[in-house]
């Protein structure tokens, strides 16, 4: 883990292993890079005219031993154009930058790019309309963007390796962020970033790493465990978790015909953050904690089918927000609730046409067992009744329809409240962790209908993420209430693949802006 500090840098007397600093369109080097160029006797502006620095937004070119000055590299980064650097632009660089800086020796480096003022992009997160930009991203949000990039970058999941590969283990330990703004306010304030950023950090690496861990380890007894772990590090955390035999006492029957197929225990994980006054009613988050879906009954094809252990990566986020509210102190309540469970076929698992009470009381007929998630989070939803919640934000890997959706691009957004999908929506955009809504219209209710309970688990084809939604609000009831289906976001495929984190980050931001209120 990186150990981030903020001051105002000078470059050009700065002993360090890495400088890190930016250069806009074609010669323009930012103030900062300006000034190192002048004490380097112009190596920097050098390299720009020499054609070394490609004018591809975040490119990265590596000068090693630049004269004249203390620090062993430069790195200099391209922000693009001044007029169109945006808040895209910027993170491009900044990930870019650190990513380059991970790959080279360097155990601590300064960075420049927090200086470099960029706008709110038109459409870029989606807090307004379209066509008009809407200001600039201010300090605070340059230097935890920057210093968040570092964290991404030197991430690593190697804990179920024999050997460790040095060379893929980056050695970056400290990085310091430049905090152009003089005065004390903005000193406070870009301190106060940069704690933000080392939460949000913590957060997303914990999420990421109990996503990354297989299924054959992070079973639901081990997220219980994780969950006990964390309310011992920290004094405002306690836990608490419900067994098999206290679920089915309360009538937990959606949840329990889920895990009736697996030899794994089911466990409902409750941890609470007392920040706020103590009558002041929480936020409760609930995470989708199925540590592997195979579908059930209605098995899964089994191309690709090992992604399925991040199916609790809605739980993993969501213990990783509460985290980060832990660590920042923040003067509100929340709750985190985790509906846990495997998804196995097995000679007692659920069948298609079963019916169960679900804790509402509402009956369910499992029309397919692999729509298992809503089955566990509305009887978490209901139980999440008893806190009395403000607001009820449930995460989950719900739908394979929300891919095609909305790509891994932004995780689906649905809500039963104008002003917190307006809230959830600025918190993603300003986080990078966006969120798009899509609608929970009654016309779709009809999808659900059954002919043997008061509802079916599915609804066909058609708005596949829509119908799960409208699935979910009927346990929410007159809450205010929202989902993020992040299917599409919370791991990558491929040659990366990996937990992402998300959207720990979206989830930190909104409670972050909730307590400034
Ligand atoms: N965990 C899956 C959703 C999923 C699939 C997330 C692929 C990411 C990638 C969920 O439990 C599921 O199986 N959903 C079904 C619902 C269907 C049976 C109505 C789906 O999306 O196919
Ligand atoms: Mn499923
Ligand atoms: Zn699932």
């Amino acid at each position: 883990m990186v150990e981030f500090s903020t001051a105002r840098i000078n470059p050009a007397a700065r002993r360090t292993d890495c400088l890190v600093l930016g250069a806009y369109e074609r010669r323009e080097l930012t103030p900062s890079a300006r000034r190192a160029d002048e004490a380097a006797g112009g190596a920097l502006a050098q390299v720009l005219a020499d054609g070394d620095l490609s004018p591809a937004v975040g490119a990265t070119a590596l000068v090693r031993r630049p004269p004249g000055l203390p620090a062993k590299r430069v790195v200099l980064v391209r922000l693009g154009a001044r007029s169109s650097l945006d808040d895209r632009a910027f993170r491009r660089a900044a990930r870019s930058a650190a990513r380059a800086v991970a790959g080279t020796g360097s155990l601590g480096a300064a960075d420049f790019l927090s200086e470099a003022e960029a706008e709110v992009g038109a459409g870029a997160g989606g807090e307004g309309g379209g066509g008009a930009r809407e200001g600039v991203r201010d300090e605070a949000w340059r230097i935890r963007t920057v210093a968040e990039a570092y964290g991404d970058a030197t991430y690593r999941f190697d804990e179920c390796k024999s050997e460790k590969d040095p060379a893929a283990a980056p050695r970056l330990r400290r990085v310091a962020v430049h905090s152009p703004g003089g005065g004390a306010d903005a000193r406070a304030g870009a301190r106060r970033a940069l704690a933000e950023a080392a939460a949000v950090d913590a957060g997303k690496r914990l999420a990421r790493d109990l996503g990354n861990r297989p299924g054959n380890v992070c079973t639901p007894s081990h997220l219980a465990e994780r969950a006990a772990a964390l309310a011992e590090e920290f004094e405002a955390l306690s836990v608490e978790v419900l067994e098999e035999e206290r679920m089915r006492e309360l009538g937990m029957g959606a949840l329990l015909a889920v895990a009736r197929g697996s030899r794994e225990p089911p466990k409902l994980i409750v941890v609470e953050y007392a920040g706020g006054r103590p009558d002041e009613a929480p936020v409760v988050l609930v995470g989708k904690g199925v540590t592997f879906d195979s579908g059930g009954i209605s098995i899964k094809p089994a191309a690709a089918m090992d992604e399925m252990k991040f199916d609790m990566c809605g739980a993993a986020s969501v213990l990783g927000a509460i985290r980060a509210a832990a660590e920042l102190r923040l003067p509100l309540n929340v709750v985190s609730v985790v509906p846990a469970v495997e998804n196995l076929p097995g000679g007692q698992a659920c069948k298609p046409g079963d019916v169960v009470t679900t804790l509402s009381g509402q009956t369910v007929e499992i029309l397919n067992t692999d729509a298992e998630g809503r089955l566990i989070l509305c009887d978490a939803i209901s139980y999440a009744e008893r806190f009395d919640p403000d607001t009820v934000i449930d995460v989950a890997t719900l739908t394979g329809a929300c891919i095609i959706a909305l790509g891994h691009v932004a995780s689906g957004l649905f809500t039963n409240c104008r002003a917190l999908g307006d809230a959830l929506r600025a918190a993603g955009a300003r986080s990078g962790d966006r969120c798009w809504e899509l609608p929970v219209w009654p016309e779709y209710e009809e999808a659900l209908k059954s002919n043997f309970a008061d509802v079916a688990n599915v609804g066909g084809r058609p708005a596949g993420s829509v119908t799960a939604a409208v699935f979910l609000s009927r346990f929410a009831r007159e809450r205010r209430w929202a989902h993020l289906d992040i299917a599409g976001v919370a791991w990558e495929s491929g040659k990366n693949k990996g937990a992402t984190g998300r959207p720990a980050p979206l989830l930190v931001e909104f409670l972050i802006d909730r307590a400034g209120r």
